[in-house]
């Protein structure tokens, strides 16, 4: 196939072609806005590979999306490009109303003109399909509460409101237009490329640093944590094997507590990297309890069941196994986190089709 990947430089978008790159035949156009958030070095692996190219541009810029489009001819468009971070979203929304809301908007009237102008067959074989979020669910308050495909939207935050728009756009031009769509809502992702403002490789570089470990309010929200590979393999089972119009969950069985999570990479940190900052006995120690995110969500968990049913995928990795990886990765890659943080990585060229 060839697949039109948007965000394609950010967290979930780089690991997704790395995995489409590495793992299949198939050909890849990423574009690209290079917010803070796209690293082309994430995708240092595969770039010289000639089924990948990169092109830097906005998804609300419908005149290049067209072009693209028509030049590239995609089978599939995976739509991925997003602002993603909750607390920029609660200090600043508009970026996120922009590109989560007008940008899907208008990426769904590019990607509508081009579908329009395929042949029927290449017509009924084209998928738009749209990466989503957990988040658009709300929270749960029950212990043994799952969200579900059915589960009504309650967003919380600017950012989960801004994905439930975007996912109720995307169903719209399915059901009036009859664009041929899949839509996946996913847990919290982790692993390696993790941009480091996010709480997992925070807390391993705080920790690396001797820096405070901050934990929102008490600690003890819950997150169902899934390994961002598992999350590229069940988005390729999706956009090659889904069925056009529905909604598939996509969750790791990984509930954790914010607050556990923190203590199981200072345990996996004494183990692999026992050399501490002198001013600690132990990374524990550096557990800083912070004032509460507004509007924090409580607990989110997914009920998986229907793309393990109906698709076949399982996440690979527990949890265990999955962090290990991750704070592993982080202790082999300081280069790459050094320069996200001191901002080098933003040095990145533009890209040309
Ligand atoms: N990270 C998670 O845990 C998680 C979980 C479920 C769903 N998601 C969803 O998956 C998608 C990817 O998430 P992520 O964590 O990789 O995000 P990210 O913030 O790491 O990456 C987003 C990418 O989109 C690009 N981008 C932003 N605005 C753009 C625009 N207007 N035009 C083109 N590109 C633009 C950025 O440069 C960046 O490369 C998002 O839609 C997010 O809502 C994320």
């Amino acid at each position: 196939m060839r697949i039109l990947i948007t965000g394609g430089a950010g967290f979930i978008g780089s690991a997704l072609i790395r995995h489409l790159i590495l793992a299949t035949e198939h050909q890849v156009l990423n574009l690209d806005k290079l917010t803070y958030a796209g690293n082309l070095e994430s995708l240092q692996p595969i770039s010289d590979s000639p089924r990948y190219r990169f092109v830097q541009g906005d998804i609300a810029d419908h005149a290049l999306v067209s072009q693209l489009l028509a030049e590239f001819q995609p089978d599939a468009v995976m739509h991925l490009a997003a602002e993603s971070h909750v607390d920029r979203s609660i200090d600043g929304p508009a970026a996120f109303i922009q590109t989560n809301i007008v940008g899907t908007y208008s990426l769904l009237e590019s990607v509508r003109a081009y579908w329009l102008g395929l042949d029927n067959e290449r017509k009924a074989a084209f998928r738009l399909h749209h990466i989503s979020t957990d988040e658009v669910y709300g929270d749960l308050h029950g212990v043994d509460d799952l969200f579900t495909e059915t589960t009504p939207y309650a967003p919380s935050s600017p950012y989960s409101a801004s994905k439930a728009a975007s996912d109720h756009l995307v169903r719209a031009w399915q059901r009036t237009y009859g664009l041929p769509v899949l839509i996946t809502n996913c847990s919290n992702n982790y692993g390696p490329y993790h941009f480091p403002e996010k709480l997992i490789p925070l807390m391993i570089l705080n920790a690396l640093a001797g820096k405070p470990l901050p934990v929102y309010g008490n600690g003890q929200q819950v997150r169902d944590w899934l390994y961002v590979e598992d999350h590229a393999r069940a988005l390729l089972q999706v956009v090659t094997h889904g069925t056009v119009g529905e909604t598939y969950n996509i969750g790791g069985h990984n509930e954790q507590k914010n607050l556990d999570v923190v203590k199981a990479i200072c345990a996996l940190l004494e183990e692999l990297a026992p050399e501490k900052p002198a001013s600690i006995a132990r990374y524990e120690d550096l557990i800083t309890y912070v004032k509460d995110r507004p509007g924090h969500d409580l607990r989110y968990a997914i009920d998986a069941g229907k793309i393990e049913r109906e698709l076949g995928w399982v996440p690979q990795e527990t949890f265990e196994s999955g962090l290990r990886k991750t704070v592993q990765w982080y202790l082999d890659n300081l280069d790459w986190c050094r320069r996200v943080q001191d901002g080098s990585y933003q040095g990145q060229r533009l890209g040309t089709l």
